[in-house]
């Protein structure tokens, strides 16, 4: 039996029309993260100047969720400071697309997970450390196994 998926019309403007895909030259910070059971990836830069994320760009190979996901995450950390950017959680990503099925839930986290591993990068290359960040995983599974 096959299963329909249900996707807000805000999902499928996010993944039909994705928001700032592509790649961020000398970036401030790159983070990339996986799941190793559907196999997706995904890289976000992020521009930041003054601790304000001035811009910030994705590529994702992975499904349509996930593409939808680091498009609305990258709008929502840009203009934000350092600190904001850490409470784009995937809660506040799915909030913002109006919400994802049961099964898509991963592939938010995802996109937290990607937002905080390239504000970990940004961190470490300038030797300062944010508060309450913590050190990127290397795959998101093992947080959705301890969820
Ligand atoms: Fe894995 Fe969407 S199915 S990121």
């Amino acid at each position: 039996m096959s299963q329909v998926i249900d996707y807000s019309e805000k999902v499928m403007d996010h993944f039909s029309n994705p928001r700032n895909v592509g790649e961020i030259e000398n970036a401030a910070g790159v983070g990339t993260v996986g799941n190793a059971k559907c196999g997706d990836i995904m890289r976000i830069y992020l521009d930041i100047e003054n601790e304000i994320i001035k811009d910030a760009k994705f590529k994702t190979f992975g499904c349509g969720a996930a593409v939808a996901t680091s498009s609305m995450a990258t709008e929502l950390v840009i203009g934000k400071t350092v600190q904001e950017a850490l409470k784009v959680t995937n809660k506040a990503v799915m909030e913002a697309l109006d919400g994802l099925p049961p099964v898509k839930i991963h592939c938010s986290l995802l996109a937290e997970e990607a937002i905080h591993a390239a504000l970990w990068d940004y961190a470490q290359k300038n030797n300062i450390t944010i508060e309450g960040l913590k050190a990127p995983v290397e795959d998101i599974e093992e947080i959705v196994e301890e969820a």
